[in-house]
């Protein structure tokens, strides 16, 4: 008697953990794609207010970090769709402040899992043509991120935002209003009207803060940099910063030493590519404005799209930036090599 119940009590409990695992095997599954959902809306929502903030990202085509700039550079790389890239061109403001604002859209509504597939399919339009314009021209393939964001939007896409979202709360009580005896077009016009208004109430929101990022980013990042030009009936108003220098002996054959531009505040490498014979590039990347890795076997590289610069004279290797790095001049004195002006 007593093995029986010994017997059963380890079928019992064997059975209970089988049971537990299987809960967290299903309760992993439903959340699944969560950790992804989290990333991509996060990414988007941030990538828009950065976008917002960037007073670079809106200026003309003087500014390599500009819509306008990396729209010319993508059209000029050999763009399968630099046909579109046209009418884009056209309004540029306009056509820059809807790239944005799309990914806030999507990045919202990602996140909250309001309209998730359809989210899912904003924000994989968004990486596709990244892919086909900015992207295009990195080589090897893989090294283009724009490529592997289109391939998470993938999951998204054909599962939906089902938990923890809006859209999860709207299909249950979709689900309650079938059970109460509505008819289907009743539940079906409740949801897609609820959903409007929550879509309306997160735009507006997200409207306000793109519009609030980008003021305040605008003030703050656009802000004019010191002048040493003489104030009108005056003299100058602030003394030029002295130019920077550094050791010759820090700039092996082959390496570099890192200085900023003072009148710019921007990362600029001196190099030696050939004994004895110095230069310097910006570290800008001319694509949209990232700053490059130091030169490392002749080239200076791009991690953000994977441009390749020459390091001996900032040509470019590989797209898709299609202007060379800006030089600057170097002047040696001694042990130390002085930055001149920028030449180019
Ligand atoms: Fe795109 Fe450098 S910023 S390649």
């Amino acid at each position: 008697m007593s093995e029986v119940s010994d017997s059963e009590a380890i079928d019992a409990g064997a059975a209970g953990r089988a049971d537990r695992a299987a809960q967290r095997r299903a309760f992993a599954s439903r959340y699944a794609l969560l950790p992804l959902r989290l990333f991509l809306g996060v990414t988007f929502v941030y990538a828009a207010l950065d976008k917002l903030s960037d007073a670079h990202f809106l200026a003309g085509a003087g500014d390599p970090a500009s819509f306008v700039s990396q729209t010319q550079a993508a059209k000029a790389g050999g763009s399968p769709i630099g046909f579109l890239l046209g009418p884009a061109l056209d309004s540029p403001t306009l056509s820059a402040l809807a790239v944005a604002f799309g990914e806030l859209a999507v990045g919202l509504g990602t996140l909250l899992g309001l309209w998730g597939r359809i989210a899912a399919l904003g924000g994989a339009l968004i990486n596709l043509s990244l892919w086909l314009t900015v992207s295009w021209n990195v080589s090897p393939y893989y090294l283009g991120n724009d490529l592997g964001y289109l391939m998470a939007w993938t999951p998204l896409l054909l599962a939906g935002t089902p938990y923890l979202s809006v859209d999860g709360y709207l299909a249950r009580r979709a689900g309650r209003d079938r059970e109460r005896g509505l008819t289907e077009e009743h539940v079906k016009r409740r949801a897609l009207v609820d959903g409007g208004i929550a879509a309306v109430a997160i735009g507006g929101a997200g409207l306000l803060t793109g519009s609030l990022t980008r003021t305040f980013g605008r003030s703050g990042k656009a802000a004019p940099k010191q002048s040493a030009a003489p104030a009108p009936g005056g003299t100058a108003t602030a003394p030029a910063a002295p130019a920077p220098s550094v050791a010759a002996a820090s700039v092996p054959v082959g390496g570099s030493a890192q200085v900023k531009d003072p009148a710019t505040g921007d990362g600029v490498y001196i190099v030696q590519p050939k004994a004895g014979q110095y230069c310097a590039f910006s570290a800008v990347c001319t694509h949209s404005g990232c700053a490059v890795d130091a030169p490392k076997n002749g080239q200076l590289y791009c991690p953000c799209h994977g441009s390749r610069f020459d390091a001996a004279t900032g040509a470019v290797v590989n797209g898709p930036a299609v202007k060379p790095l800006p030089r600057y001049a170097v002047s040696r004195n001694g042990d130390k090599l002085t930055l001149g002006p920028q030449q180019s």
